[in-house]
């Protein structure tokens, strides 16, 4: 058995024994801003990143994450309080290792957010988009390196990496309760540097929509091993405008707490249906 696969084993018999054998089908790793969503779960029991085996360490003090297991809607779900980004230093394995966890715990969808900057001119600060397909050319690939075929293939398609079946769902839900969604392509990069305005033209030119710092991995990851995937980005920033163009991470924390509710919302009803 493989040095990795040796990893994931005893770190999924850990959480086993620590969750007395409960299971969650859905996997939610929660965005910047986004993390209040969290109090919407009865939890079950949570357990500190710090104390799993084999989970990477946190480089941020006092934010050492947590996987929690608790029930929103009548449905079992794992989430991840606190994600690992590749600007944080660790590797591109490293980021996704939660993901292959999740899997092997037996969560067959996972539902990702974030906050993205747009660089599409329909787009307004607070609009919430889905991720119908993405663009991962500027991160590492999780999966280079020696295949895991335990997990899924050399090459795996990526023609539907976001379940269209999820997708509809959330424009159903989004329409019944008056929510406006947009739809779109989200671009990759590492940060932590938020783009220039010449990059910001490059992503759009390429056919990007919005573009952030996470998320491409952990679904790379997640198709590998056969799960579905929905994602969503809430729009913190516009890249692309005339006045002066600073962000602050700040701004971004602001305005993604502010679409929290709606995003919230969404997140909920799509989970009562899956
Ligand atoms: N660029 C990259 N990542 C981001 C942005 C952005 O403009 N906004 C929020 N995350």
């Amino acid at each position: 058995m493989s040095d990795l696969m040796k990893k994931l084993n005893e770190t999924v018999s850990f959480i086993k024994k620590e969750f007395n054998g409960e299971e969650a089908g859905i996997g939610i790793i929660l965005g910047s801003g986004l993390g209040n969503f969290i109090q919407e779960v009865t939890i079950e029991k949570e357990i500190s990143y710090a104390n799993i085996p084999h989970f990477p360490v946190s480089t941020v003090k006092g934010h050492s994450g947590k996987l929690v297991l608790g029930t929103i809607n009548g449905k079992k779900i794992l989430a991840m309080s606190g994600r690992f980004h590749f600007y944080e230093g660790y590797t591109a394995q490293q980021v996704v290792y939660p993901v292959r966890v999740m899997k092997l715990l037996g969560v067959h969808t996972v539902m990702l957010s974030n906050a993205a900057g747009s660089v599409n001119a329909n787009h307004k600060v607070g609009d919430m988009m889905i991720i119908n397909d993405h663009i991962s050319f500027f991160t590492p690939n999780p999966l280079v390196g020696k295949n895991e075929e335990e997990l899924g293939p050399r090459f795996p398609d990526m023609s539907e990496p976001y379940s269209k079946e999820l997708i509809t769902k959330a424009i159903a839900i989004a329409q019944r309760e008056n929510i406006e969604l947009k739809q779109g392509v989200y671009v990759g990069v590492t940060g932590p540097t938020f783009e220039t305005r010449a990059e910001y033209q490059l992503i759009k030119s390429i056919g990007g929509d919005v573009v952030g710092m996470s998320t491409v991995q952990e679904s790379i990851v997640a198709v590998h091993c056969g799960m579905k995937v929905f994602a969503m980005s809430i729009v913190t920033d516009l890249g692309i405008r005339d006045e002066e163009n600073t962000i602050t991470h700040e701004e971004v924390l602001q305005a993604a707490k502010e679409a929290e509710p709606k995003f919230t919302l969404i997140f909920k009803e799509l989970i009562r249906e899956i």
